[in-house]
């Protein structure tokens, strides 16, 4: 059916489900409903196997215990200790517990995992991923050479395909629809093909939509990698949680950004100052060049700092994997040998590689409970459901990562989420159920929206204004952050809120206008880092990926509990703050103590 607004023709559509992203995690829904038999769509802005989950590298964690004895219990603590107790441990439990059958099934699916000698799952060491709660490394991360998030990818999409899941390919949601009680009852998309409008009515609706890293100069992550997601859920009157916490990759190629996999270290690599000193071992005395990112990223930036840094600036590090030989990297790491080549011009089997912390992942976002269901926090309840919303992988905050990611958990949030999001609405959902009408003010609300961005005309490129915010949130909301350098990043980043009024969007046509595209995201961008600079200036405590230089220590009587920034039409952001989960899913599993975080 077609309607007519005043302006815009739009197509109406009604699923079961509608899928916001393409990428593990949503590919992992997808196929999980259409399985379950429910009418599917799949929304995407890029074609699937375009989505930034093909660029995961080293693994998917799950203790599989292939190599060595291994056990979900260790990787549980692990992720509670790498999260810096800022993880909800029922939700940890569950993801660590359930890893073991999602990979078995990923294998079931066809993923073309890396073997051993007797035709098991390869598995290498990760940082921070230990034996025994803590007592040497252990090989946890199971691989596909260094292209694991392009197999399972690629393997996912082929296995929705069999399925018949219905896929919209190059369609931008503009944003969701909400009904009158608060509930989500859909979304309205533009098709960037033929310059069509759609609004999609569904039962439920799963934000899939990736993190937000292009908020900074530098990140590992893809150019559409611009919280779509989160923007919308702000922009529904919804909370952003722990947007303060995010995750710096300690090798990422100097100059280009691009990701060398953690798996480089895990396979023997190392890293080195300008006196050729494996800096690790002063740091991270027992897990050394494997310990938690957020410890690595650290150690590099104070080499750095201190006058040890390599090369003509003295400005980044030495990464070695010389001394592995160059028939074990091209087996194990092609990939990373192909990249240091074309963008270091390096031959990583004859010199060491030249990296720098570099933005990876942002472990805030959408609170969900491990079902996947978005939350809305309030004082009587702090977890409290949005009906008919879900949100899962990167752009959820569930929350398994607390203040610093574990390497390999993306891939086990993405598989494991994805695949609880299914099973939860498999079992709630009753196929073929009318939707509920959608109020005329929410299309409304988006088709302005998009109005006054396609007729933005005011002075400022919108490269311009993405440029000042990238340059802001990497000067101030840095590895190393302080109350001054915080301060400074609010007032740019409320500046560039500001500066909207007087977006330039140079072409207004509907069919593939990429400049209109850039301009939605750009709002996105911006709600995701008005939530980080926001949370992050107000949490006066040091734990995981935030570290305050005038907050040394990490304060738990204080800031044990999940921030939530709120942004009003405004642009004012509102925190207000939700314990975190002290309790666990099962009798015979105990909520693990906070202690000090030493690896
Ligand atoms: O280093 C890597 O291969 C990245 C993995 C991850 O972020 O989980």
């Amino acid at each position: 059916m077609s309607i007519r607004t005043p302006a815009y023709e739009i197509t109406d559509h009604n699923h079961d489900v509608l899928i916001i992203g393409a990428g593990g995690a949503g590919l992992r829904a997808t196929l999980g409903m259409s399985d379950g038999g429910l009418h599917t769509a799949c929304l995407t802005k890029v074609f699937p196997t375009r989505s930034h989950t093909v660029a995961a590298q080293g693994g998917v964690g799950a203790s599989l215990g292939n190599m060595a004895e291994d056990s979900w219990r260790w990787h549980m603590y692990d992720t509670v200790k790498g999260a810096d107790w800022l993880g909800d441990q029922d939700a940890i439990e569950y993801m660590c517990r359930e890893a073991v059958p999602a990979v078995h099934e990923l294998e079931h699916f066809g993923v073309p995992f890396s073997r051993t000698e007797d035709g098991k799952i390869y598995q290498r060491p990760f940082g921070g991923h230990m034996r025994n709660f803590g007592e040497a490394p252990v090989q946890r991360a199971c691989a596909a050479a260094d292209r694991t998030g392009h197999a399972i990818l690629h393997t996912l999409y082929q296995q929705c395909i069999k399925r018949n899941a219905e896929f919209f390919v190059e369609f931008v949601v503009i944003d969701l629809v909400m009904d009158n009680e608060g509930g989500c009852c859909g979304a309205i998309a533009w098709n960037l093909d033929d310059g069509t409008l759609h609004r999609f009515s569904a039962q439920t609706t799963v934000l899939a939509t990736g993190g937000y890293g292009r908020a900074y100069f530098s990140c590992t992550s893809a150019h559409t990698c611009t919280g779509d997601g989160n923007g919308m859920v702000a922009r529904a009157g919804l909370a952003l949680q722990d947007h303060e916490f995010v995750q710096f990759h300690p090798t990422g190629m100097y100059g280009s950004g691009c990701l060398i996999t953690e798996g480089a270290r895990g396979e023997g690599g190392y890293l080195s100052n300008s006196a050729g000193e494996r800096f690790m071992e002063r740091y991270a005395p027992t897990a050394k060049d494997l310990a938690s990112r957020d410890v690595v990223s650290r150690a590099m930036t104070i080499e750095i700092r201190e006058g040890r840094g390599v090369g003509d600036g003295e400005d980044h590090i030495f990464l070695h994997m010389e001394h592995l030989g160059e028939d074990m990297l091209l087996e194990r790491l092609p990939g990373i040998m192909e990249s240091a080549k074309i963008f270091s011009g390096v031959d990583a089997s004859r010199e060491p590689i030249p990296v720098l912390p570099t933005v990876h992942y942002n472990m805030g976002g959408i609170p969900t409970n491990y079902h996947g269901e978005v939350l809305r926090p309030c004082e009587d309840d702090p977890d409290a459901v949005v009906p008919g919303l879900m949100a899962i992988g990167e752009c959820a905050c569930a929350s398994v990562h607390g203040a610093n990611r574990l390497g390999t958990n993306s891939l086990l949030d993405i598989i494991v989420f994805g695949r609880a999001a299914a099973i939860k609405a498999c079992a709630t959902i009753k196929p073929k159920t009318r939707p509920k009408p959608i109020p005329v003010s929410e299309t409304e609300r988006s088709l302005d929206r998009l109005d006054r961005l396609r007729h933005a005309n005011g002075s400022i490129k919108t490269s311009e204004i993405r440029s000042n915010l990238q340059r802001a949130m990497q000067r101030d909301a840095a590895v190393f952050r302080t109350l001054e350098s915080l301060e400074e990043g609010c007032d740019k980043v409320d500046e560039i809120v500001s500066s909207m009024s007087q977006i330039n969007v140079a072409d207004n046509s509907m069919i593939w206008n990429s400049d209109l595209v850039e301009a939605l995201e750009l709002e996105n961008l911006i709600a995701c880092s008005q939530a980080t600079i926001h949370s992050a200036v107000a949490r006066e405590e040091s734990r995981g990926a935030h570290a305050r230089e005038d907050f040394l220590d990490r304060d738990d009587e204080k800031w044990m509990k999940h921030s939530l920034a709120w942004i009003d039409e405004n642009g004012e952001v509102t925190l207000t703050y939700r314990p975190v989960h002290t309790w666990t899913l099962s009798d015979d599993v105990d909520y693990i103590e906070p202690a000090v975080r030493v690896y």
